[in-house]
């Protein structure tokens, strides 16, 4: 697993979160991290083994990203969702941008929910070969906006990961929300855990 470097004032001798000197060795002497590096739990994430089970059925994963919102992201990965489903792909379209989940809009999907079964949470079918799953089916007013820090995030980033029982998939298409911060960081490496992503799709406009 790929170790990011959080602590901005030594970064070539930052341990890495995971290890075991992490917020102990000499390099981490006075970084603001220290304390949160010390006292985290250490080795690899449990949850890790459980998403790379879960994505075992999953033949190739795409991430849709941008540097900032408003671009298109939504727009193509509902597209490229549409277009591989129409030519008899299994396609799942995970919606994580959790400040902004537009996807269910943008299908027609608002107000469907989410059930779950012992196999997991069960994604909305637009087709017999076309899953979604987004935060929008978990949000009681779609209007509302969501304001979570870093770690919720994460943890719901990673939830959708474990439980969503997806079956066998051809492609999975993740509509990612604007930047490059937490959302990305916790995807790539969570996906690494199976399989690399096979690609990112970087939509931008010009700046006018
Ligand atoms: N290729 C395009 N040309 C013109 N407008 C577009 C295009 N793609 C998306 N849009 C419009 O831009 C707006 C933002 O698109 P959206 O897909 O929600 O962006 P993002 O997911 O990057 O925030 C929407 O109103 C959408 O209809
Ligand atoms: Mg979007």
């Amino acid at each position: 697993m790929h170790t990011f470097k959080l602590c901005s004032r030594s970064l070539t001798d930052c341990p890495g979160t995971s290890s075991q000197t992490a917020g102990k060795s000499a390099a981490c002497a006075g970084c603001p991290n220290q304390s949160a590096c010390a006292t985290a739990p250490k080795g690899p994430d449990p949850d890790l083994a459980v998403i790379a089970a879960r994505m075992r059925g999953i033949k190739h994963k795409i991430l849709v990203l941008s540097g900032k919102g408003g671009v298109g992201k939504s727009t193509f990965s509902a597209q490229l969702a549409f277009a591989l489903a129409s030519k008899g792909k299994e396609v799942g379209l995970l919606d994580i941008d959790i400040c902004g989940p537009s996807i269910p809009k943008m299908l027609g999907l608002e107000g469907q929910e989410i059930h779950q079964s012992n196999l997991g949470w069960s994604p909305v079918y637009v087709e017999d070969n076309l899953a979604v799953m987004s935060i929008g089916f978990m949000l009681p007013n779609p209007d509302d906006a969501v304001i979570w820090r870093g770690p919720r995030k994460n943890g719901l980033i990673k939830q959708f990961l474990k439980d969503v029982n997806w079956g066998e998939l051809d492609y999975l298409i993740v509509d990612a929300p604007p930047g490059t911060s937490d959302e990305h960081i916790t995807i790539a490496q969570c996906l690494q855990a199976s399989s690399p992503a096979d690609g990112a799709v970087i939509v931008s406009t010009p700046q006018v």
